[in-house]
């Protein structure tokens, strides 16, 4: 790992500490898994490295796929660590908060690529997309709990999940939903049978 400098911790999650650093004068994001007083040492290491190792592969994907991640400048497994790209944006999540959502159409056909090339995000909330309201640029971070996948319930989950960010957590109408949906299925083909996944979701879980 080549890293100048650490500059300032941006956010100390449940997992992860994100530090803005320098990395060979490029501004870049240090993402960090931290161990786990709770779970044995020799058990976390592992879980810490497998965590690291799939965000890493599924963001290569995601990438091919033609969809916008942090590129990666480096990883480090003995660290549980990554450097990658500094997205200059805010969550999206704080953008809706804010009036200011990015186009729904564009991000779901998004969503839609990664589920035609069989990416599910496994956490796919507003909190987890970034946008730049300069450049409009649109980024999705965080793949930690996704997986590679043609299996259509989990593709209606990452919909579901999203569905929910939006309609139950910020209170928007359904039109932004809707909006999501029609980017989705033109770029997704088989994005019907999810989006009806996601019906069965919800319905099931107003019965449980
Ligand atoms: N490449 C990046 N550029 C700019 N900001 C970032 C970048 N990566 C992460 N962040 C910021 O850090 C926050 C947390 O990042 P992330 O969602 O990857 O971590 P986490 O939720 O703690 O991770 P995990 O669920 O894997 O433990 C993001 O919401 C975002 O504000
Ligand atoms: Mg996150």
């Amino acid at each position: 790992m080549y890293v100048h400098e650490m500059k300032e911790l941006m956010v100390r999650g449940a997992e992860a500490e994100i530090w803005r650093v320098d990395w060979r004068g490029r501004e870049a994001v240090l993402k960090k898994r931290t161990a786990k007083g709770y779970r044995l040492p020799e058990l976390d290491s592992v879980i810490r490295k497998e965590r690291l190792r799939k965000e890493v592969r599924l963001m290569r994907y995601a990438r091919k796929a033609g969809v916008p991640v942090p590129m990666i400048y480096d990883v480090l497994e003995e660290e549980s660590s990554m450097v990658m790209e500094y997205f200059p944006g805010k969550r999206v999540l704080d953008c809706i908060e804010e009036g200011r959502a990015p186009d729904l159409e564009v991000l779901g056909g998004y969503i839609g690529k990664l589920h035609a090339h069989d990416i599910v995000h496994g956490d796919l909330t507003t909190s987890n997309i970034l946008y730049d309201e300069i450049t409009r640029r649109i980024c999705f971070i965080d793949f930690s709990l996704g997986e590679r996948t043609s299996d259509t319930e989990e593709k209606g989950v990452d919909l579901h999940l999203m569905r929910e960010a939006l309609v139950s957590v910020h209170r928007e109408p359904l039109d932004k939903y809707e909006a999501i949906l029609k980017g989705y299925r033109s770029t997704f083909a088989h994005g019907e049978t999810a989006i009806a996944k996601v019906k069965e979701i919800e319905s099931r879980g107003r019965y449980l």
